[in-house]
């Protein structure tokens, strides 16, 4: 049997993340992956990084190029009925965004990692979670059809919504919640100069549209479609036609339109599972909550439950302290739901729901306040660049 200090289940970004700045700590990990490191390497995901986000990316080691290569956003665009009003983060939250891809991310990360010496199994199938509420919890799996069994310290259930780890707490233990859109993002990948320098949120009453970008020469396209939709329908002609009309008219005039490097339609969910730890096994990321891509707060949740985790686990082998490891739940879920309160009603605000006159008066009214007022505005800001953690948390996690 295989020992090591903690087992992480999967190689998104934060199981690599993790395992990586551990390692920088010292303490030893194995990730299991079931999917191939090229497959984990291409999926195209969100690229706005809050700057907690970015801080601890250029801690683990995993920053040059983001530092080098990613886009600085003062602030963004929100446009409605031919308004278009300006969200200036910097001065209303004395913030900034940064445009980076994930997927570039997850290159940066498993690079680091690799240059690292890091323990990272792909293609591990069949993983399961054993013991979990003993000090000796094990994990298992079939990898180059081998069965393997690897004891451990603690279980890091970073395998996303659909993995192994969250399923391996006991139905009684687990409370979840759930809300369903009844709507998906059509997105698009192309290489076009962005329309604008800053990201545009439209609502129209068409559905909701969002131009945001990868670099100076990549765009990243969003339009927001019926679930039943398939790829199929839309043609690149009909996506780029579709988008003109739903956006404001002097930044349609301006679109570059190009052939599409990739299109997909997902789904959009709100999600949170409780608790985050299970004896000695943690949740970490989208295995813990999802959140509907509207503002981007998926990997920005995922690396602030990075941060307070490896906290934890630092504090655990630097001294034996259990403190932060026994609050790691209710520190990364009291963010968890001020996100996805976030996430939620902007997405509430900005999409298509149906026709109901009263719903469109709400929005209308919403969007009016937010533009003149500076404590409505504020409020948007605030949490879109990112709240700050809880000052009882800054404190424990420095
Ligand atoms: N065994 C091993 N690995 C698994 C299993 C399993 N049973 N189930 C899933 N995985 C792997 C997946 O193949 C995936 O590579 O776990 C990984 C989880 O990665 P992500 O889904 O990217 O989740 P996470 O690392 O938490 O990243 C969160 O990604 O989905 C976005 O919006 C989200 O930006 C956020 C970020
Ligand atoms: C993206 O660039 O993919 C993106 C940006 C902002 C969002 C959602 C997605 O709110």
């Amino acid at each position: 049997m295989l020992r090591t200090q903690v087992v992480i289940i999967g190689a998104g970004p934060s199981g690599l993340l993790l395992s990586q700045l551990l390692h920088l700590q010292g303490i030893d990990s194995v990730v299991l992956e079931q999917r191939s490191r090229d497959y984990v390497a291409a999926r195209i995901r969100a690229g706005l990084l809050e700057q907690h986000s970015v801080d601890l990316l250029v801690e683990a080691g995993a920053g040059e190029r983001l530092q080098r290569e990613c886009l600085v956003h003062d602030g963004f665009l929100m446009a409605w009925e031919g308004e278009v009003h300006r969200i200036d983060l910097h001065a209303l939250a004395g913030k900034r965004v940064t445009v980076y891809g994930q997927t570039e991310i997850q290159q940066d990360l498993a690079e680091v990692r690799a240059r690292s010496g890091g323990d990272i199994r792909y293609e591990a199938t069949d993983v399961r979670l054993h013991d979990i509420t003993t000090a000796r919890p094990r994990v298992s799996c079939t990898h180059r059809d081998q069965a393997v069994e690897i004891e451990c310290d603690f279980i890091a259930g970073c395998d996303g919504y659909h993995g192994v780890s969250r399923r391996s707490i006991p139905a009684e233990v687990l409370r979840t919640y759930e809300r369903v859109y009844p709507f998906g993002w059509l997105g698009v990948l192309a290489e076009v100069p962005p329309l604008n320098d800053e990201l545009v949120y439209a609502n129209h009453s068409r559905g909701f549209a969002l131009c945001s970008m990868r670099s100076r020469t990549r765009s990243r396209y969003y339009l927001q479609c019926p679930l039943e939709d398939t790829v199929e329908q839309w043609s690149d002609q009909r996506f780029w036609d579709e988008l003109r009309q739903r956006l404001p008219a002097a930044h349609a005039a301006r679109m570059t339109t190009g052939p599409s490097i990739e299109k997909s339609i997902a789904p959009l969910r709100s999600f949170v599972a409780e608790p985050m730890r299970y004896g000695q096994l943690f949740l970490a990321g989208d295995a813990a909550h999802i959140v509907p891509p509207t503002g981007a707060k998926g990997l920005n949740l995922a690396t602030a439950d990075v941060r307070v985790l490896h906290r934890g686990l630092t504090e655990f082998y630097r001294n034996r302290g259990r403190t932060l490891l026994d609050e790691y739940s209710q520190r990364a879920l009291s963010r968890v739901w001020k996100a996805t309160r976030f996430s939620w009603w902007f997405t509430t605000l900005m999409h298509k729901f149906g026709e109901d006159p009263f719903a469109l008066q709400m929005q209308r009214a919403e969007l009016t306040y937010i533009a003149s007022s500076r404590a409505g505005a504020q409020t948007v800001a605030e949490n879109y660049a990112g709240l700050d953690f809880d000052p009882d948390v800054v404190a424990a996690i420095r």
